[in-house]
Order: C-alpha cells, then sequence, then structure tokens
C-alpha cells in the first residue's frame, strides 16, 4: 500500500546477521525498568544508540535522559598492577616466595622494585635482616590492585575520592562520556507501528485519515544537499509569485493597504448581488461559474470574523480610526465596527435595488430570489471581496486605498489564453468628490509605475460601476494595441446601500496577473505558467524580475 511502511519494519537481522538496535533497546527497556545503554551496549557507539533511541522517542514509544560522566580508564602502568598485582606486592611476593631475598639480587634492580621495597616497608609487609629481605606475614591484601580492578570493571572508583591519587599517580585518567538512560515511554510497545507517511486521496474519501498513525515529522532531520533540479537544491519563486511582489510593493508605494482575500468560496450576495450582477445574468451560468454544493447554501450576509480582525489590524497604522477605536486589541476593534453596521438593512437594501430600484436607481423589476444570494461559489472576480471592505468602511466613512491580489476562478474552456482559474489584480481607491478624470490619472500613474506608458480607454459596461472603462495599452511585442485592464467608478446605488456619505465615490479597477508575467517572461501559452504542465526546470530558472519603469 502506498504511503505505509511495512507492518514490523524492524527488521530481526540486518548488519550481517546482528540484530537491529531499535529492537534491542525495546527488549531491554521491556525487560528492565531504566537501561543504561552505556553498560546494556558496552560495544556499541553512543551516537548510533541516539539515533535508535531519537526514532523510539519521536513517537514516544520511549523515554530517555542524557547523562554526561567521566569514565576512568587505567593507563598501561595502571593496567599492568591491574593484570599482576601492584610493585610493592611483587616484592613481598619475591621475599616470600624466596624466604630470605639479598638485597643485591638482580630482581630488586630495577625502578618498579625500589618503588615497591618503599611501600612494602611502610607497610610493614617486609623487613630488612641484615643484606636480606625478609617476609613479616603470610598473607597480603594488595588494595592498589583490587581498587584498580574495580575501576577496570566499573569505570569508576568504589570510593570516588581515590580518583585524585590514582590520576596523581598516573595509574588512571578519565574521560567524558554521553551515556543514556532509557525507559518506557507514553506510547510504549514493543514493536514499531505500521506508520503512514503520506495523506491521499482515498484517505480522506474513506476517512481512514482520522485513525491513521501518522509517522511524526522529524524536524531535526538534516536536509538534502543543494544542487540542480527537483528534489534537491533549494525552492524557488514561481513568476506569479515574483511578479505578485512587484505589483504589491507598488501598491504599497502608492499608499494602498492589502485586502484579506483568503475566502476562495463565497455566496452569491457578495460575489453577484452586491455587484448588480442581475441574478439571471449569463455569467451566472453553470458554465461562467463553478458553485459549491456542499455545503448546501451560505447564511444570511455577515461579519466574516477572521477578515475583519486582519482589517483591524491594518487600522492600528490609521491615525483617523485609532482616535475612533481607543482599544489596541484588533478583536475587540473588529466587534466594535461590527457593532456599527447593519447587513440585515444593507441585504434589504441590495434586494430593494434589484428588485423594485432605490437611490435614484429604477432596479432591473424582477423578483429578487433569496436562495440565489445563498449560493455558494467559488469566487469569480475578487471584487466580492472588495464590495466587503467597502461595506464594512461605512462604519468609519473616510479616504483609504485597498489592494488584493488572488485566485478566482471561472468556468471556461481552457485554452492557450484561458483557465479555469487565474488571479486578479484589484484596487480600490475611497475618497470625496473623485471623478472620472482623476480615476483616469489614477490608472496612467499605476501603469507608468509597472512600465506601460500609453494607455487609451473605451468607455465599457459593468453592472457595479458606471461609468466603466477598458484599459488598453500599446503591446510592443504583438504590434498591436491590447486590453490591460478594467475600471469604473463604483454606482452610487451599491455604495448607497452599504451606508456609505454621498459624497464619498470609489474608483475600482482590475487586471489580471497572468497577463503582465506572460510577457514579461515571453509565454505565449498559459498553461506554461500554471497547472500539472508547467515545467519545473522553467520555474527554478527563470530571472528575478523587475518591471520596467520609465
Ligand atoms: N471585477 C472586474 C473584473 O473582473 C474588475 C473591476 C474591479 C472592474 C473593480 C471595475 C471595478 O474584470
Amino acid at each position: 500500500m502506498p504511503g505505509t511502511r511495512g507492518a514490523v519494519p524492524v527488521p530481526l537481522h540486518t548488519n550481517g546477521g546482528q540484530r537491529d538496535l531499535t529492537e534491542e533497546i525495546l527488549e531491554a527497556v521491556d525487560q528492565h525498568e531504566h537501561v543504561p545503554t552505556a553498560e546494556a551496549f558496552p560495544s556499541t557507539p553512543q551516537d548510533k544508540i541516539k539515533a535508535a533511541l531519537d526514532r523510539l522517542a519521536s513517537r514516544q514509544m520511549v523515554e530517555y535522559e542524557t547523562h554526561d560522566k567521566e569514565e576512568v580508564h587505567l593507563t598501561e602502568e595502571g593496567q599492568a598492577i591491574a593484570d599482576e598485582g601492584s610493585h610493592e606486592y611483587k616484592v613481598w611476593d619475591a621475599v616470600r616466595k624466596a624466604g630470605r631475598l639479598s638485597l643485591k639480587d638482580p630482581s630488586l634492580a630495577n625502578a618498579s622494585a625500589r618503588l615497591g621495597q618503599g611501600n612494602a616497608f611502610k607497610l610493614k609487609w617486609i623487613k630488612k635482616d641484615g643484606d636480606a629481605l625478609v617476609s613479616l606475614t603470610d598473607s597480603v591484601s594488595d588494595t592498589t590492585r583490587e581498587q584498580l580492578q574495580y575501576a577496570q570493571e566499573h569505570r569508576a572508583f568504589q570510593d570516588p575520592k581515590l580518583l585524585k591519587d590514582y590520576s596523581k599517580r598516573k595509574l588512571v585518567n578519565t574521560q567524558k562520556v554521553i551515556a543514556y538512560v532509557a525507559r518506557k515511554g507514553p506510547r510504549w510497545a514493543k514493536q514499531m507501528p505500521v506508520e503512514v507517511t503520506d495523506l491521499t486521496a482515498e484517505m480522506i474519501a474513506d476517512g481512514s485519515w482520522k485513525t491513521a498513525n501518522f509517522k511524526p515529522y522529524n524536524f531535526n532531520a538534516k536536509g538534502t544537499l543543494g544542487g540542480e533540479g527537483v528534489g534537491g537544491g533549494t525552492g524557488a519563486l514561481h513568476p506569479l509569485n515574483k511578479v505578485r511582489e512587484e505589483f504589491r510593493k507598488i501598491f504599497f508605494n502608492m499608499g494602498f493597504e492589502e485586502m484579506p482575500t483568503a475566502r476562495f468560496v463565497d455566496s452569491g450576495f457578495w460575489n453577484f448581488d452586491a455587484l448588480y450582477v442581475p441574478q439571471q445574468h449569463p455569467a451566472r451560468d453553470l458554465q461562467d461559474t463553478f458553485y459549491v454544493s456542499d455545503p448546501p447554501e451560505a447564511g444570511p450576509p455577515g461579519a466574516d470574523e477572521s477578515m475583519d480582525i486582519i482589517l483591524a489590524e491594518m487600522d492600528v497604522d490609521d491615525d483617523q480610526d485609532e482616535s475612533d477605536h481607543p482599544s489596541s486589541d484588533p478583536a475587540t476593534r473588529a466587534k466594535d465596527t461590527t457593532a456599527k453596521l447593519d447587513y440585515q438593512a444593507y441585504y434589504e437594501n441590495v434586494r430593494a435595488v434589484h428588485q423594485d430600484g432605490k437611490y435614484g436607481s429604477i432596479g432591473y423589476r424582477y423578483p429578487y430570489t433569496d436562495a440565489e444570494t445563498r449560493r455558494l461559489v467559488l469566487r469569480t472576480h475578487t471584487t466580492a471581496i472588495s464590495a466587503y471592505v467597502l461595506h464594512r468602511l461605512s462604519a468609519n466613512p473616510r479616504p483609504c486605498r485597498y489592494f488584493s491580489i488572488d485566485r478566482v476562478f471561472r468556468n471556461e474552456t481552457v485554452d492557450a489564453t484561458h483557465l479555469a482559474e487565474f488571479h486578479q489584480i484589484e484596487g480600490v481607491i475611497a475618497d470625496y468628490n473623485l471623478t472620472l478624470g482623476g480615476l483616469q490619472a489614477f490608472l496612467k500613474r499605476f501603469f507608468r509605475n509597472i512600465g506601460v506608458p500609453d494607455l487609451k480607454f473605451k468607455p465599457a459596461y459593468n453592472p457595479y460601476t458606471e461609468p466603466s472603462m477598458e484599459v488598453f495599452a500599446w503591446h510592443e511585442g504583438l504590434n498591436k494595441i491590447v486590453e490591460i485592464g478594467n475600471s469604473g467608478m463604483f454606482r452610487p446605488e451599491m455604495l448607497l446601500a452599504m451606508g456609505l456619505p454621498e459624497d464619498l465615490r470609489v474608483y475600482g479597477f482590475g487586471l489580471s496577473l497572468e497577463r503582465p508575467t506572460m510577457i514579461k517572461y515571453g509565454i505565449s501559452n498559459i498553461r506554461e505558467l500554471l497547472g500539472h504542465k508547467v515545467d519545473l526546470g522553467f520555474i527554478e530558472s527563470n530571472p528575478a524580475v523587475r518591471l520596467d519603469r520609465e
């Protein structure tokens, strides 16, 4: 089964017949409450032990503590004493065996024997008798040897005070070692469980993800080394992301704030009704719009808390707003703003404009269907978000500039220049007494900033703007004038229904992110840019972007 590891992935015999260390540790921990690894696995390097322990500890099967400790090791001389006895013992032994040992005996000539003689005298094991040595006792206990043997076996002295003395005599030295003590963890098991490494579509469909035992992430794992190609190497920004960043910078430089756009699924109300797209308009057709069937419908238009908090956070930088909202907590400020908004009244206003006309508009004069307003759609434009943000503005009407760059969906036939999803760049500017000339001046400045100098405007129609203008520019490569954007001034019946003041006007404009990106990178087929046919080599190798400014 793809995405899982074997049933019992700890092989019994690896490393040329040796048992797997992970399994050995599990066995040891099963048998003893505490397993000091240095003692339990004296011949295994501690780094291997640590790797195995980490594998088990990340699954909470085993817990372990690290102990730094000093180990006593015998020097060559210390080892000789542990094996053959101390210098004094050897002298005493020779004397005892000989009965009388002449002081001139060659066996007493070496350094060890001279040292041993002195000590043996002090210990009263031997004495001088004329020109010879005689034993004073039948048996001795060779403490030095015993203590060194103990140290050799336990890598420590029984009485830790001895360490200093023996180190000074250069019979032992110490080495720092890291050792571990392992015990059962909260999810103890004697065998490694089956672990799922990938979340698959089937698991989501059959619900098995709920109970699956996922392999834990190892955030300490080292990454693969850099290099060419997919898999290794570093990540690369998608060209659309690079161009998007350029546009964001331009917007920020021009005093815009970024709207939160994480709402990919929206209701018919925000995507269509609030923008006066007629309820029977072909754009709402299944052929043009993706509808969501589960959940079956949206609630009535209302506050979106997560969006409101982000918007309230942006307002902190806004002086006018701050005096209005003394609370510094964005969640509280978001609630204060919501309290000033009447979504129900707004909804009734929108319904009235559609059905009967209001605010000087004669309306469409058809029966308005509530069910249509509650249908859930994959948003067909980010203007759905702009509508929400503009309605929120009526809690505190003021001049402001908002932008967004995010994904939208249209149920279109896919060809070289169309995909069922693309990215929209959208801007709205609210201010008092704005005029169409001001919108043209703004658009010229905006497009000059992205390297498009000469604009042409053509009257157009949007249900939510009047007047509306399509924006055209000369395309060097194609040698002709091409459409690059859509724009307009939001209709009074849209803004008044929201509760915005009469003299507050709002510009809106939109363009696709794909169009300038394709021009920038010389791509003629949009499928080379987005979707499953994208060549990852192209993504990794294309250059950084800087839109040519004047
Ligand atoms: N929503 C428009 C589009 O999809 C763009 C636009 C936004 C036009 C705002 C006017 C005002 O093309």
